[in-house]
């Protein structure tokens, strides 16, 4: 009995290595474009994947994130300035990936570039608010995605798509949630269609890491310029100590939530490059599988109730309805 049960383990964890940890061959040989590379997610995943021997194009919005990158990282790795709401920089850098991979194509393209900024109450925003960030985590990627899929069909190579556990649980006016969504829909759509030429597409939601895009000195100071736009009557509704208590309830969340171990999302996307069997979601963090995404199958009510615990009430509400209901009368 023993040796089955010992003979059985060991096969069961051979099944698993396989499955699970079994990487695929010629690594060395493969190249991997990543969005995003200047900093958090982007940039760590940048480093791990050049220590493990890929070939590895870092796209860089700044000048500065490419050289500090590259400083930290081997000869293989290329860096590349690209700013994905501009078609003719997507187009620059798509020539430049054609020649670095040559007839091999594609082997990875890790779509993680995104900003978070304007975050706030819904009505504080303006439709351009809602344009800076859709046409960054959205539109952009939905462009990258198009341009390089010919050289990713080439390889049989893989998408990963950085979303978020907000694209799976709303709250926060602006237009992040929004771009989530999209792109979990984008990439479950992409997904269905690309599997007839074995290119694989993965999606990663990070709970809340610390990051740029969780950046608290930025978006105080962006919540400041909303409220400094508002109409005296928008600012009547809220009442003027809201803005304080606001920020004060973002900076808490941001200090209770926030995980500095970013590793956690990268070795997704790192499983999602190199497994046999890569997985169509990965969530990242313990927030994310333990909270967001649990509450997000919640009904309605239920996550309404909790998400409202996490925001103040605006104090201008009461008079706000009271000099309503007099001029009803
Ligand atoms: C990116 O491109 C857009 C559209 O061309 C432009 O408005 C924006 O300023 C660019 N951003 C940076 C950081 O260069
Ligand atoms: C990866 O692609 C193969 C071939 O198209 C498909 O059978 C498999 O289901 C895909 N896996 C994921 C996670 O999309």
């Amino acid at each position: 009995h023993m040796f089955i049960y010992i003979f059985s383990v060991h096969s069961l964890s051979i099944v698993y290595w396989h499955v699970e940890r079994h990487s695929l061959p010629h690594i060395e040989e493969k190249h991997v474009l990543i969005t995003g590379c200047d900093s958090g997610f982007g940039n760590l995943i940048a480093r791990q994947l050049d220590k493990r021997g890929f070939y590895v194009i870092a796209a860089c919005l700044t000048e500065k994130g490419a050289q500090e990158l590259k400083a930290t990282t081997s000869a293989k790795l290329k860096t590349v300035s690209l700013n994905v709401t501009d078609s003719d920089s997507i187009a620059q850098t798509f020539e430049f990936v054609e020649k670095e991979v040559g007839s091999k194509g594609l082997w990875g393209l890790v779509n993680n570039a995104g900003r978070a900024t304007p975050i706030g109450p819904t009505d504080w925003m303006q439709m351009d608010d809602f344009h800076k960030v859709l046409n960054v985590n959205l539109i952009g990627l939905i462009e990258v995605t198009l341009k390089f899929l010919p050289l990713l069909k080439i390889n049989k190579g893989r998408v990963v798509n950085v979303a978020s556990v907000m694209g799976r649980l709303a709250f926060g006016g602006g237009g992040y949630c929004l771009s989530k969504w999209g792109v979990e829909s984008f990439s479950d759509s992409l997904r269905r269609d690309v599997q007839f030429f074995g290119v694989n597409v993965s999606i990663v939601e990070p709970g809340f890491f610390k990051t740029g895009v969780t950046n608290i000195e930025i978006i105080e100071k962006d919540l400041k310029r909303l409220w400094d736009k508002l109409p005296p009557s928008v600012k009547d509704d809220y009442g003027p100590k809201y803005l304080d208590k606001y920020m004060k309830v973002q900076r808490l969340s941001m200090n209770t939530f926030c995980d500095s171990d970013i590793s956690k999302v990268t070795k997704c996307m790192e499983h999602a490059l190199m497994a046999r069997f890569p997985r169509t979601r990965y969530s990242a963090g313990w927030d994310a599988k333990f909270f967001w995404i649990p509450l997000s199958y919640a009904p309605a009510f239920v996550a309404d109730v909790m998400l409202r615990l996490l925001l103040p009430s605006p104090d201008g509400n009461k008079k706000a309805s009271v000099s309503r209901n007099q001029v009803d009368v």
